[in-house]
C-alpha cells in the first residue's frame, strides 16, 4: 500500500527514483510524485496519472538531482488530487524547508491539525501525511534527524517516513512504525524503500528497518536509531531481487504472467520437501502441534479463502477442529481465547495491518502457538511468530493474488497433513500418497493451464454481464468465493460465491438469463447433489457455466456450457479449479477492456486499516 523510494548519491539519482516507483506502482497507484533538490532549492512534479506519466513530466523539465524522495499514493485521507499527492511540503516562512513521503495512517492527525493550525502552518491537502511534514518543520533547528525524532515522538499510528531538509542536500532521514521500510546501502550512495524490490539492480545489501527506528542516511554512512533514540545495529541482509523480477516477459498482464508461473511457484514451494515432517514449519513444531487440540486462521481477502479451504483439508485429514476467522474481525471482538490453539495467520505480504493487528490480539490473549504462512521472509508476521512456512511465489506484482493462492493452499495442505502425522492420523501408505499427489501438483496445474482457449471462447458472453453466481460444495465453496472474489477484483462485475445446497434459500431469486451461474462441478461424493442444484438453475432459465471434472457425464447443451478438467484429483481439487477460475476473471476482465493488474481503488498490500 503505497511506495516509497529515497536516495542520496552523487550521481543523478532521478532514473533509480522513478524505475523504483515503477516497480511499486503496483501498490498503490492513485497519484505519485517525486521532490528533488534543484541547485539550493526543493523542487517537487506530482501527478494522479500512473508513473509513467510522472517521468514524462520530469524528463520535460529536464530535472537531475542527487538526493530525493518518491512516493506513488493509495489514498486513505483525502481524495486522489494532485495537492493531496506526496511529497508534502513544509516551511513557516513560506519557504519549503521539509519534504516527505508517508505511508501508513497517522491517527491523532486531526489534534495535530488543530495545534499547528494555531502555530501559523496552512494546510494545502486533506492528508494526515501533510500534518507530519509541518510537525517536522516546527521541530526542525538546522538538523533534520533531530526534527524527525521529535516528531516521531508525537505520532500516533502506522508510517513509514523518507524525510529530506531544504538545507541538508546530502541527507535522508527515514522512520518506521508499523509500515515496512528498508534501507539499502550503496558505495557512496545509500537508498531507503518501502520494498527491496524497489532498489533491485541498484544494490543488494538491506537493512530491514524495525518498529520506532529511525534512520540517518548519508553518503557514506548509514546509522540507525531505536525505539529509544539510540544508536543501534542492524542486520545488513544480502537480497538477491533483480529488477527482471518484476518484468512482463511475453505476457500481456502480470496477472497473466502469474496465473502462467504457478506449476513453478508451486514447485518451488516444497522445494526440500522430502519427507512430511514438522520441521518444515521451523524448530519445535512438532511440540507445538502436539500441543493443540484447535487451530484459528486469521486472514484477509484471498488468504482468507485460502483459510477456509485449509479447514476442510485439516479437519478431514488431522480431525483437529478450525475456525476461520477475517483478521478485521477478530482483532475487534470479544472472543474466548484457547492456549491449546495454533493461531496460523495467512499473508502474501506478511504486512497486512488487519492480520497483523489480528495475531498481537491473539497473543495478548496469551496464545502462542503461531505460525504464519507468508511470502515474505523478512514480513512483520513471520517475525511476529513461532513458526513459519515460506511460500516460494516470487514476487506477485498483479494486485488480484493467484499465483500467492496456490502456494498458500499447497503450504496449507502440507500444514494438514503434518499435524495429521502428529496426530496420528495419516497412516505411512496414506502419506506416501497424498505426498505424491502434492509433488505432482506442477503437472496438474499444467494440464489446467492448457484449458485457457477453452476459457477465452467463454469470456466475450460474459463482458456485457452486469452480476455472476458462483457456486461449489464442500472443499470446493471456498474455490467459488475466491472465483468471485477474483471476477468483481477485476472486472467490476458484481459476482458472489454460494454453497450450492445454499441457493435454494435465497440466491435463486437472482437467477435469470441476464446472470451466468459458474459451477465448481468436482467428481467427489457432493457430485450427484451438485447436479441437483444445477437443475435448479436450469429450469428457472439460467445458464450454466460448469467446469467439470472427466466422467461427471456433466454434457454441454443450449443453456449449459462445460468445460471438462483432467481427471478428478481428489482432496487436492480445490486448487485445480482455483486456477481455472483465475484464468475466467483475467480473460472477462480483458474483454471488459478494465486495468487488470491495477483495478479502480485496490491496493496489493493493504498496510492501513
Ligand atoms: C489485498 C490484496 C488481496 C490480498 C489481501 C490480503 O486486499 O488486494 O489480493 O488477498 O490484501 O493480503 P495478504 O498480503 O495479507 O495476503
Amino acid at each position: 500500500m503505497c511506495g516509497i523510494v529515497g536516495a542520496v548519491a552523487q550521481r543523478n539519482v532521478i532514473p533509480v527514483l522513478l524505475e523504483g516507483l515503477k516497480r511499486l506502482e503496483y501498490r498503490g497507484y492513485d497519484s505519485c510524485g517525486i521532490a528533488v533538490f534543484q541547485g539550493a532549492e526543493l523542487q517537487r512534479v506530482r501527478s494522479t496519472e500512473r508513473v509513467a506519466v510522472l517521468a514524462e513530466q520530469v524528463q520535460s523539465q529536464q530535472l537531475e538531482a542527487v538526493t530525493g524522495i518518491a512516493h506513488t499514493r493509495w489514498a486513505t485521507h483525502g481524495a486522489p488530487a494532485t495537492h493531496n499527492a506526496h511529497p508534502h511540503f513544509s516551511g513557516h516562512t513560506g519557504h519549503t524547508r521539509i519534504a516527505l513521503v508517508h505511508n501508513g495512517i497517522i491517527e491523532n492527525h486531526e489534534a495535530l491539525r488543530e495545534r499547528l493550525t494555531k502555530a501559523g502552518y496552512v494546510f494545502e491537502s486533506q492528508t494526515d501525511t501533510e500534518v507530519v511534514a509541518h510537525l517536522i518543520d516546527s521541530l526542525y533547528q538546522g538538523d533534520v534527524l533531530q526534527a524527525v525524532k521529535a516528531a516521531c515522538v508525537q505520532l500516533h499510528g502506522a508510517y513509514a517516513l523518507a524525510v529530506i531538509a531544504k538545507d541538508e542536500p546530502h541527507r535522508l532521514v527515514g522512520a518506521r512504525n508499523g509500515s515496512p521500510l528498508v534501507a539499502g546501502l550503496g558505495e557512496g550512495e545509500n537508498f531507503l524503500a518501502s520494498d527491496a524490490l524497489a532498489l533491485a539492480g541498484e544494490t543488494s545489501q538491506i537493512i530491514y528497518l524495525e518498529d520506532g527506528d529511525v534512520v540517518d542516511l548519508h553518503l557514506d554512512s548509514v546509522q540507525v536509531y531505536d525505539a529509544q533514540g539510540e544508536p543501534c545495529q542492524r542486520e545488513v541482509h544480502t537480497v538477491h531481487l533483480h529488477a527482471g523480477e518484476a518484468d512482463l516477459g511475453p505476457y500481456r498482464h502480470y496477472m497473466q504472467k502469474e496465473i502462467f508461473e504457478q506449476p513453478r511457484a508451486v514447485g518451488d514451494t516444497l522445494q526440500g520437501v522430502e519427507v512430511v515432517s514438522p520441521e518444515l514449519f521451523g524448530a519445535g513444531a512438532k511440540e507445538v502441534f502436539q500441543n493443540i487440540d484447535q487451530v484459528l486462521i486469521l486472514a484477509c481477502g484471498t488468504s482468507f479463502y485460502a483459510g477456509l479451504t485449509a479447514k476442510y483439508w485439516i479437519e478431514s485429514l488431522a480431525k483437529v477442529p478450525v475456525s476461520v476467522e477475517i483478521a478485521s474481525e477478530y482483532r475487534y471482538r470479544d472472543s474466548v481465547p484457547n492456549p491449546r490453539t495454533l493461531v496460523l495467520t495467512i499473508s502474501q505480504s506478511g504486512e497486512t495491518a488487519d492480520t497483523l493487528a489480528a495475531l498481537k490480539h491473539a497473543r495478548k490473549l496469551g496464545m502462542e502457538n503461531t505460525l504464519t504462512i507468508c511470502n515474505v521472509a523478512s514480513s512483520a508476521m513471520v517475525r511476529e511468530s513461532k513458526l513459519a512456512y515460506i511460500t516460494r511465489a516470487g514476487v506477485e506484482v498483479g494486485v488480484a493474488s493467484t499465483k500467492a493462492f496456490t502456494t498458500q493452499l499447497t503450504a496449507l495442505f502440507l500444514l494438514a497433513m503434518v499435524v495429521a502425522q502428529v496426530k496420528g492420523q495419516l497412516s505411512a501408505e496414506q502419506e506416501a500418497d497424498l505426498l505424491r499427489k502434492l509433488r505432482h501438483m506442477p503437472v496438474a496445474i499444467s494440464a489446467v493451464l492448457a484449458l485457457e482457449p477453452q476459457v477465452i471462447a467463454w469470456a466475450s458472453r460474459f463482458a456485457n454481464k452486469e452480476h455472476a453466481l458462483f457456486l461449489g460444495r464442500g472443499m470446493h465453496y471456498p474455490i467459488a468465493l475466491e472465483g468471485a472474489l477474483k471476477l468483481k477484483e477485476i472486472s467490476y462485475i458484481h459476482a458472489e460465491g454460494y454453497p450450492a445446497g445454499e441457493l435454494k434459500h435465497g440466491p435463486l431469486a437472482l437467477v435469470t438469463q441476464a446472470m451466468p451461474v459458474i459451477t465448481i462441478a468436482p467428481h467427489d461424493a457432493l457430485l450427484e447433489k451438485l447436479k441437483s442444484n444445477m437443475q435448479e438453475v436450469h429450469a428457472r432459465g439460467g445458464e450454466l457455466y460448469v467446469f467439470a471434472d472427466a466422467n461427471t457425464q456433466i454434457n454441454s447443451s443450449d443453456t449449459i456450457h462445460v468445460i471438462h478438467m483432467p481427471e478428478h484429483y481428489g482432496l487436492l481439487s480445490p486448487v485445480l479449479h482455483a486456477v481455472t477460475l483465475q484464468l475466467l476473471a483475467y480473460h472477462v476482465a480483458c474483454a471488459r477492456g478494465t486495468d487488470v493488474d491495477k483495478p479502480r481503488n485496490l491496493a496489493k498490500s493493504v498496510t492501513v486499516e
